[in-house]
């Protein structure tokens, strides 16, 4: 069948012959490449993540992780020396991003959370002090993304399957 297109031609011979030479296959590869636009464009829709096999994404990370994090978390992710005591002002040091830390016990929508907007509801208690800053002001999101990759990309694949598991538990803790 051919639709719409004699709505707009004249029915004759001539526009018949040329319709279905050029113009029916013309619109075809049109359509065609329409869907493909929206297609991909649907693709580039998927929420942004972290990714620590992107090699480009980590590489990204690492120099924003040295840039902004490794103050205080260690420029190898050690985080500070008794971090798990708090100090004299009643605030916990900044802990360490590696294995030996406990950032992968959270899932990574937890963890750019609490990087974008600091340590506030509903990640710690309103008014908890802290000496970890929000960082949504300074970083964009695929900044936040790439940080987390980088941090990723040092756990050993068992840990990454750790926190995964975990955050599936979580995920399904939260159903109704
Ligand atoms: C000025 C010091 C400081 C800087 C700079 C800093 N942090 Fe922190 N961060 C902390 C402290 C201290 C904590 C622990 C806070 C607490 O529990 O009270 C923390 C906690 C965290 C946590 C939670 C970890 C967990 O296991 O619960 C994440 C994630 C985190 N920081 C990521 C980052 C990233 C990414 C950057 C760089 C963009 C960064 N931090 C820069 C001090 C800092």
């Amino acid at each position: 069948m051919r639709p719409s297109l004699w709505i707009i031609l004249p029915d004759s011979p001539t526009t018949r012959r040329a319709v279905d030479s050029y113009a029916v296959p013309h619109v075809r590869r049109v359509l065609t490449g329409l869907l493909c636009l929206l297609s991909a464009a649907a693709w580039a829709g998927p929420a942004p993540q972290a990714d620590p096999d992107n090699a480009q994404q980590v590489q990204r990370g690492k120099h924003i992780y040295q840039r902004f994090c490794a103050l205080c978390h260690g420029v190898d992710l050690q985080g500070q020396p008794n971090w798990r005591q708090r100090k004299a002002d009643g605030k916990l040091p900044a802990p360490p991003h590696d294995a030996s830390g406990h950032t992968w016990h959270h899932p990574d929508a937890m963890l750019f959370g609490i990087i974008k907007q600091g340590l506030v509801p509903p990640y710690a208690p309103p008014d908890y002090a802290t000496d970890m800053p929000a960082w949504g002001d300074t970083l964009r999101d695929t900044d936040i993304w790439a940080v987390l990759a980088y941090i990723k990309s040092r756990w050993s694949a068992e840990t990454r399957k750790m926190q995964q598991e975990l955050a599936n538990e979580a995920a399904t803790q939260a159903l109704p």
